[in-house]
């Protein structure tokens, strides 16, 4: 099942919950976990805008778990420990629209094309390979708790004022021609404080986020259809 196999039976469950929030916690910071992410965030959107509660600065898709498999095969490829390992993951959470930057990963290790082809593929299809060695058994669940925990986290800092608090996230963003968008997020005291443009790419990286966005668009419009027609 891929993650927009998801949809059908996430969607409601997302919305159900996200009315609730608006009812209850309307102020509160929504880190949606909720896969298909690309649609989720846009679903939870339109929810919220709906009944009159939609802040743009509180709303997150957690993309920590693609950081946080970036950064380990890149530390495992350079030989450098992980720990130091500093890597954007911009786009969006599913398949292609996951796009590591590993052009401008730290510390840098010089590593030839085919290394960086290969580390790319297998940060976006690191939630396949989880659910084959699972072979049935479920999806990643230790490792999302770990990304959850270290966002929860940082959102954490940002509420009490803990200075360049940055994550990379799925947030409402006009660096590209979409309305959501996953990059560098500086998280203040209200949520977003700024978000953060791509910097410069690589000419794989180029090429990887042009083949993304007409995916990654056809799935936010998929959210905001299903939230206003049912
Ligand atoms: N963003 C990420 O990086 C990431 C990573 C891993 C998993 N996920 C997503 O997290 C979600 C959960 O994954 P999981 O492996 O923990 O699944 P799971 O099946 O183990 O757990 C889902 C839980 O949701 C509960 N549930 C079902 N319907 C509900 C409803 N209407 N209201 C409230 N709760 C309900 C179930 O009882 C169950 O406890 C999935 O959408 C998965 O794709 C996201």
């Amino acid at each position: 099942m891929t993650r927009d196999d998801l949809f059908n039976i996430n969607a409601g469950i997302v919305k159900s919950l996200c009315t609730a929030i608006a009812k209850y916690c309307p102020n509160a910071l929504v880190n949606m976990i909720s896969n298909p992410v690309n649609s989720t965030v846009p679903i939870a959107a339109e929810v919220f805008k709906k009944a009159g509660t939609y802040d743009e600065k509180k709303l997150f898709g957690v993309t920590t778990l693609d950081v946080v498999r970036a950064k380990t095969f890149y530390a495992g490829k350079a030989k450098v420990p992980v720990e130091e390992v500093n890597v954007p993951v911009v786009g969006g959470h599913a398949g292609i629209t996951i796009l590591p930057l590993f052009s401008q990963a730290t510390p840098k290790a010089n590593l030839p094309d085919e290394d960086i082809k290969a580390l790319t593929k297998r940060t976006q299809d690191g939630g396949t390979e989880v659910v084959e060695a699972k072979a049935g058994k479920g999806s990643a669940t230790l490792s999302m708790a770990y990304a959850g925990a270290l966002f929860a986290d940082a959102c954490l800092k940002g509420l009490n004022g803990v200075p360049d608090v940055v994550e990379c996230s799925f947030v409402q963003s006009s660096i590209t021609e979409l309305p959501f968008f996953a990059s560098k997020v500086k998280l203040g005291k209200n949520g977003v404080d700024e978000v953060f443009g791509l910097g410069p790419l690589s000419d794989y990286e180029k090429q990887g986020l042009e083949s993304l966005i007409p995916e990654l668009k056809a799935s936010i419009e998929k959210g905001i259809k299903f939230a206003n027609q049912s």
